[in-house]
């Protein structure tokens, strides 16, 4: 008897999670995936956390109840930076969350200058503040925050991209000149925004290395996942579902080129 092969459930409040579903499925290819967007409630960067906190349990939980996932990733800093303690306490399957990843940014940095690009939500957060005082000694950190980038991603992905001087503002605040030290690392802390990163990397005023979380959280799937061999050879169903709108044609054709 084929054995049923393993499934992955990708959550986030849109399009974002497609940026560490996609590291996710290179590393585990033959697993089943169901990605849930809760469109309906995007932007979850500019929204009251005890509201988020509920809706994001109440949607999760019915996504393990109807699908019986082996691991959930929650696939976006501004849900788990609130909810990933919440979340592996009320359900048993493995969460992998993903947060910003300041550690890494300030031992790869030269300069010790680094910025934290996130939603005005996730920068704002003690989950986020707290990673900075146990893992930035010695660095310099500019957190910014940004109430437009996701939903510029969202549109670049669906084919209307904003214009350069919309991105430029946004990512301004990430690069510090001062005491003879540029910043050299930025951290993308929303899934959202590698959809961007060739328009950042147009637009920023000097080059920085932008560090995606999104590997790392790909080998840590793949770690919880190896007691789990491959399953079936034929290719496993890759699923999304929407809280609210269906995907434009756009968009439908970008989901398609991910696989689902
Ligand atoms: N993708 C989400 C994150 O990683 C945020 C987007 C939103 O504001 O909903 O934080």
């Amino acid at each position: 008897m084929p054995k049923a092969p393993v499934k992955i459930l990708i959550f986030d409040s849109g399009v974002g999670g497609l940026t560490v579903y996609r590291e996710v499925a290179a590393a585990r290819p033959d697993a089943a995936y169901v990605y849930v967007a809760d469109d309906a409630g995007f932007p979850y960067g500019n929204q009251p956390e005890s509201l988020l906190i509920a809706r994001i349990i109440e949607i999760i939980g019915k996504a393990i109840a109807d699908h019986a996932p082996d691991l959930v990733v929650v696939a976006c800093n501004t849900a788990s930076t609130l909810a990933l303690a919440d979340l592996r306490a009320r359900f048993a399957v493995p969460f992998v969350g993903t947060v910003p990843a300041i550690k890494p940014a300030c031992a790869q940095s030269a300069t010790k200058r680094i910025a934290v690009l996130g939603t005005l939500a996730t920068v704002s957060r003690e989950y986020t503040r707290a990673l900075i005082r146990e893992f930035a000694a010695g660095c310099d950190v500019a957190l910014i925050g940004s109430s437009h980038l996701a939903s510029f991603a969202e549109a670049e992905l669906a084919g209307m991209p904003v214009a350069d001087d919309a991105i430029k503002a946004e990512i301004a605040g990430c690069f510090v000149d001062a005491d003879a030290r540029r910043t050299d690392t930025v951290v993308l802390a929303c899934t959202h925004y590698p959809l961007l990163i060739d328009r950042f990397k147009a637009n920023a005023p000097w080059p920085v290395d932008w560090v995606d979380p999104a590997p790392a959280i790909a080998r840590r799937v793949a770690d919880l996942l190896r007691g789990r061999p491959p399953g079936l050879p034929t290719p496993p169903p890759r699923i999304v579902f929407t809280s609210g709108r269906a995907p434009s044609p756009a968009l439908a054709a970008a989901l398609s080129g991910y696989g689902f």
